[in-house]
């Protein structure tokens, strides 16, 4: 749980008082869960010499970048100890490309920042197609052999997915190469963030599994707007099952989510109006 002291918006946070699987903080707006998360990821590179750090892209993440970039710039914060890990990455989009996870990742934080060059993680689209197989265990061993996950930053998918774990996606399921929902790639080429025109978002991708996934130490979920609110609800109190692949965080040890009102919509009455 963070502490009250954390944030200087948290005071407006509300935590469901009830029988949810984790906490699950509602804030009022996006800003609020944003300069949150961002401060707890600056205490935690804070208080090591080396912080194993894993990425997320998508439009959720772009506040939290901002917050560390000015918590960089404007407050000292030191990213020099941080190793990156990426969670996924598109295949066939070349990494210059706009439209690529590496150059999102640039664009929104890495370009900042002093995250030393070579220490920085994103899964390789040409690797992963050639050898699927053992690219994703390099990736893996990669990751372990850093010391493993300390924190892993995690959207929703609307199909709550998470990475590009898309429903069906085992438990047990390690870093791959996998074909898009068709969800998904609507959303992609929807969205202004992901930028592909409709027909063009791509078909697969390699990302982290589920288990990568969940042997991160802390893991942090961020879902704002109300197209994010069913995926919600079913991520806190459906079953935990692979159709809904972000119900099988439910039973880590330290996992907490993070919406706003409107994500918050789908779990219950009155949660997260003030
Ligand atoms: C992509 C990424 C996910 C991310 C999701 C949400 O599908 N693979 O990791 O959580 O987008 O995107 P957005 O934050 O733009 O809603």
């Amino acid at each position: 749980m963070p502490s009250p002291s954390r944030s200087p918006g948290e005071s407006r946070v509300r935590l469901l008082p009830t029988e949810t699987p984790f906490p699950v903080h509602v804030t009022p707006d996006r800003p609020t869960a944003e300069r949150a998360v961002a401060c707890e990821i600056a205490e935690l590179v804070r208080s090591k010499s080396r912080t194993v750090l894993g990425f997320a892209t998508g439009s959720t993440m772009c506040g939290v970048y901002a917050e560390l970039v000015r918590l960089v710039r404007e407050e000292g914060l030191d990213l020099s100890g941080v190793v990156a890990f990426n969670l996924d990455e598109y295949l066939g989009i070349p990494a210059a490309d706009p439209r690529s996870f590496r150059s999102f990742m640039r664009h929104a934080l890495f370009d900042y920042v002093n995250v030393p060059e070579d220490a920085i993680h994103i899964p390789d689209p040409e690797l992963a197609r050639f050898d699927p197989a053992g690219y994703g265990l390099r990736y893996e061993e990669t990751i372990r052999a850093a010391g493993g996950l300390d924190l892993q930053l995690l959207g929703l998918g609307r199909n709550a997915h998470i990475a590009f774990n898309e429903p069906g996606s085992a438990a047990d399921s390690r870093t791959r190469v996998v074909e898009l929902d068709d969800v998904t790639r609507r959303v992609a080429e929807s969205n202004g963030t992901a930028g592909f025109a409709v027909g063009s978002a791509p078909t697969r991708a390699v990302t982290m599994g589920i288990a990568t996934i969940l042997e991160a130490r802390r893991l942090r979920v961020l879902a704002f707007g109300e197209e994010k609110a069913q995926a919600v609800a079913a991520t806190v109190f459906g079953p935990r099952t692979a159709d809904v692949p972000a119900s099988l965080l439910q039973g880590h040890a330290d996992v907490e989510v993070w919406v706003d009102t409107a994500a918050a919509a789908g779990l219950a009455p009155g949660v997260g109006e003030s």
